[in-house]
């Protein structure tokens, strides 16, 4: 078992079969020669929805049973990440309590975490559970960091009260800022609601509000290679212009691709990501 998933391991992050999709096969040999640049190791997980008893249950799934669970298999098999990032719907009761277990369950990963939150958090529990991480007493939590040749982007589309989301004028200000500062430079966005349809009507309804204007930017800004999300639950790829869009399963409940609310059997999930000259992403299932 630890071979396979030490071979698994090394053929996601590192394995010569999974050239990113992005780069024609002239730009593959012309950069033959050129010193390949390092690989940004990404790890995303959503939707833990996680509560203070440790022993609730959420649509029959002990949400903190699989969350640790999909850490632990992290941890085995993509443990050398350089980044973590979790994309919202932490805690399903908002709780303070909730969050500090959270801190306590990333440990000494949470200096390679940031955290984006979706329609089931709290802005101001977050900001006191982690405050190196969200420094600012008010306003939207959000991130961006430079990291080898890429730049990662985290937009906050919390809409208190609402399980819809929103990216109002201001953040949609600042991820045009963030993009002028590194045009050229190949970036990763994370929004906790997918700013396009992805055909499962109950859950469309409920996506991200006003999600136009985000789609135009995205379209005007090609060095966004990919757009990853969550909410739904269930793992989807779109595109919108140039860039592809993802959402990725939750470490909890799972919802099917019904149009009506429905829940789905897979497995608790997450998603990796290689960053190079290009990038590969996988979604991971947690093993029987
Ligand atoms: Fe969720």
């Amino acid at each position: 078992m630890i071979i396979n998933e030490n071979i698994a391991d090394i053929l996601d992050w590192f394995g010569p079969f999974h050239l990113a999709d992005i780069q024609s096969s002239n730009e593959k040999s012309k950069q033959a020669s050129i010193p390949r640049p390092m690989s940004i190791r990404v790890v995303q997980v959503t939707d833990a929805h996680l509560f203070r008893d440790p022993d609730s249950v959420l649509a029959g799934v002990s949400t903190w049973k699989t969350f640790r669970a999909v850490l632990e298999q992290i941890d085995r098999r993509h443990g050398n990440f350089d980044y973590l990032i979790l994309t919202g719907d932490l805690a399903q009761d908002e709780e303070l309590d909730t969050y500090l277990l959270l801190r306590e369950a990333l440990g000494d990963w949470l200096e390679h975490c940031r955290i984006i939150p979706g329609n089931h958090d709290n802005r101001a529990n977050l900001r006191q559970a982690f405050p190196e991480l969200f420094p600012n007493k008010d306003g939207p939590l959000t991130f961006a960091l430079s990291t080898g040749d890429w730049k990662l982007i985290g937009l906050d589309s919390h809409l208190p009260g609402e399980i819809k989301g929103r990216v109002d004028a201001n953040q949609l200000q600042w991820l045009q800022d963030q993009l002028r500062i590194g045009p050229s430079v190949q970036t990763l966005l994370f929004v906790h609601h997918p700013p396009m349809d992805i055909n499962v009507g109950w859950l469309d309804k409920i996506g991200l509000d006003g999600a136009a204007d985000l789609v135009d930017l995205i379209m005007a800004s090609p060095q966004i290679k990919a757009i990853c999300a969550g909410h739904v639950h269930q793992e989807f790829t779109g595109q919108i212009g140039a860039a592809k869009m993802y959402t990725t399963p939750s470490t909890s409940v799972q919802f099917g691709a019904r149009t009506g609310q429905s829940f789905d059997t897979s497995a608790a999930g997450y998603r990796t990501f290689r960053l190079d000259d290009g990038y590969h992403t996988q979604v991971h299932r947690l093993s029987d």
